[in-house]
């Protein structure tokens, strides 16, 4: 499964970069927002940095206007992944993309048909929520398992993307509904190393490599 980290944090996108396990960068405006910093030059910043695709999202929602933004930022990096709304203008804009051979990732999804929507429309990735479908009492896990089974019925090629991720939980569970992708906050990546046992064991280790009195350098 690829970690995209969702954030447009450009110095925590650096530090996870530097990991080798980051596979992709996710942004929406309340992230860009958050960032403080000009939109643009920013996702030209993270697209060189990160080498995997960069979600980049569009603004407006009529037709004309989402598909000029969408063409304008594919045009920022090779690696830029157009992001645009499960709408029907969404979608028409993801057919144009994709087949003009640019990525497109589809997001808010709630759904499994809207998923379908987006398959057809030759989506390169589906943002599934799951987060935001907990938050309302709704299923967000089963979501990607129904989504995987209709993808692999019909062999779509559209990536799944669990988006919306906030618990290490919700890592383990997509991954075992295979989830081409999670995207999580930085937060939750880091958490994913943790366990007490591992900290307690590297204490006791430590202590007791001191007291052999030996270097391996
Ligand atoms: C995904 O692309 C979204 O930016 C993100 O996962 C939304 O997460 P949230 O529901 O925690 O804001």
């Amino acid at each position: 499964m690829k970690f995209f980290v969702d954030t447009g944090d450009i110095n925590e996108i650096r530090s996870l970069a530097d990991t080798g396990l980051l596979d992709g960068v996710t942004t929406n405006p309340t992230l860009i927002m958050k960032s403080g910093k000009d939109f643009v030059p920013l996702i030209r910043e993270i697209c060189g940095v990160v080498k995997g695709p960069v979600s980049a999202e569009v603004a407006s929602m009529d037709f004309e206007t989402m598909l000029k933004e969408g063409q304008k930022l594919a045009k920022i990096a090779d690696n830029v992944a157009v992001k645009v709304p499960l709408t029907e203008n969404g979608l028409r804009v993801c057919k144009h993309l994709s087949d003009d051979g640019i990525m497109v990732n589809v997001t808010l999804c709630f759904t499994a048909v809207q998923a379908l929507l987006a398959a057809k429309a030759g989506a390169t990735f589906i943002s599934p929520f799951i987060g935001r479908l907990e938050d309302i009492g709704e299923d967000g896990i089963g979501l990607i398992g129904d989504i995987r089974q209709i993808y692999d019925n019909y062999a779509f090629k559209t990536e799944i993307l669990a988006a919306s991720v906030r618990t290490a939980q919700h890592v383990l569970d997509v991954a075992r509904l295979g989830a081409d992708v999670a995207t999580m906050p930085p937060s939750i990546i880091r958490e994913l190393y943790k366990h007490q046992l591992t900290d307690k064991g590297i204490t006791q280790f430590t202590e007791d490599w001191k007291k052999t009195g030996q270097s391996i350098l």
